[in-house]
């Protein structure tokens, strides 16, 4: 017989601190997916979880629920191995864009599939949909066809995929319970095990422009995901890496379309280059796939899988891409050696120049962000450029400018500076 719960004695519960059984857990989600319970309800027990955590066991168990209230794919019939990577978010993090063509380029498939920017980290498709012509809307057939023929596919998910977490994460978009290690893993971890990929590399930023701004929580956040995914059968690990500081010099989502084409050609920022090749060396080896990563981005192979991926989805990757109608340039108040360009007042930046969205369905401007054109340890005179403000309204210079300059720290030439470490920690 079904046991039958209801779902005040279900948040008092976990309000006392108690674990919830796992009847409790199925029945609470699979009711909250189809409206019977409500968002005033869940709300409260996801600020029960919030203030009083998930055990282990609570937190397989409501991870896997958020799985069941939707489809889950099956790419177990594809020839290649699959692997994707995840990123819980940063500014300037492009990187989605080289390492899919490039694991593809090594003989895996990569199923990506993104979402779009809220507040100040950028989203995938909002950057991938300023190639003119490109869509991220591809059917299952579309989608399992691409990922054999040329290994890599950056989607977007469909509303079937772990529907219970789409729910559930709005409402603590507005209740104050977005940072919430077990709701920030389960969420994350439900949509990539139901993604159906075999194995996962997650990139958990840490610094000023991350979710995460100390590394022992983001070491905790990147423990607690592991294990999810080790549980669930999906081979798992996750990096720690910088982000105080935006990656590469191209905030926004053309500019940062331009700065990974470059990383795909063989060039590009030094910093995007490396966490690229690091995260794809990682990819392969859980993949179980020997391949020289940086041989297949030097040769040219990369930039071939990614120009093959952007014309199956219906992109034209010789078309220019979209350039915002304005510039303004912030320069430097004084000489001296850049020793900060904080990620978040970067992030913000770009974002108040129409680079991301304030509201869920807002439109982006393709063109618009921020250039970098210092970085932390290079040497500037007063009245150099730091960056270029780009926007296609002129009036968002005034909401960006000074928060843009006060991201810029300047020391003297000879003040001490170490260069910040792109790869912190790994979990696995
Ligand atoms: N990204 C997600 O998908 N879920 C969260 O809870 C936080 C970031």
């Amino acid at each position: 017989m079904t046991d039958v719960f209801d779902a005040v004695s279900i948040i008092a519960a976990k309000r006392d601190g108690n674990a919830l059984t796992d009847g409790q857990i199925d029945w609470t989600i699979s009711n909250f997916a189809q409206g019977k319970v409500a968002d005033e309800q869940m709300a409260a027990l996801a600020m029960a979880v919030f203030l009083n955590g998930l055990d282990r066991r609570e937190l397989v168990r409501w991870t896997q629920a958020m799985i069941d209230s939707g489809e889950r794919l099956d790419l177990s019939g594809l020839s290649r191995p699959t692997v994707d990577k995840h990123s819980t978010g940063g500014v300037g993090d492009k990187i989605t864009l080289p390492l899919t063509p490039l694991v593809a380029a090594c003989g895996a498939a990569v199923p990506q599939l993104s979402g779009r920017g809220l507040g100040h980290t950028g989203g995938t498709l909002d950057k991938l949909e300023s190639i003119p012509g490109w869509s991220p809307f591809l059917s299952p057939e579309a989608f399992t066809a691409q990922l054999e023929q040329i290994g890599g596919v950056v989607a977007a998910a469909s509303s079937d995929l772990a529907p219970a977490d789409r729910r559930l994460y709005a409402l603590r978009d507005v209740t104050g319970t977005v940072e919430s290690i077990p709701l920030i893993a389960s969420s994350i971890m439900s949509k990539k095990i139901a993604e159906g990929t075999g194995a996962l590399v997650l990139d958990v930023k840490v610094g000023s422009g991350a979710f995460m701004r100390d590394a022992a929580r983001a070491r905790e956040l990147a423990e607690t995901m592991v294990a999810i995914g080790t549980d669930a059968g999906v081979r798992t690990t996750a990096l720690l890496t910088g982000m105080d500081t935006p990656l590469g010099f191209a905030v926004g989502n053309a500019v940062e379309v331009a700065e990974s084409v470059d990383v795909l050609r063989g060039g590009g920022p030094s910093d995007v280059r490396e966490l690229t090749l690091v995260l794809a060396e990682e990819m392969l080896r859980l993949a179980g796939i020997d391949a020289d990563p940086r041989a297949a981005l030097d040769s040219g192979a990369a930039y071939e899988a990614w120009r093959a991926m952007v014309r199956a989805q219906g992109g034209d990757p010789d078309a220019p891409l979209p350039k915002a109608a304005h510039q303004e340039t912030v320069l430097a108040p004084r000489s001296g050696r850049v020793v900060a360009a904080d990620a978040r007042g970067i992030g913000v930046a770009a974002w108040r120049l129409g680079a991301g969205r304030e509201r869920q369905g807002d439109p982006v401007s393709f063109g618009a962000g921020v250039l970098l054109a210092k970085r932390p340890g290079d040497l500037v005179e007063a009245g150099e450029p730091l960056a270029t403000m780009l926007a296609d309204d002129k009036g968002r210079f005034d909401r960006a400018r000074g928060l843009l300059a006060e991201s810029f720290a300047i020391a003297d030439p000879s003040a001490e500076f170490s260069a910040p470490a792109l790869i912190l920690d790994r979990v696995d």
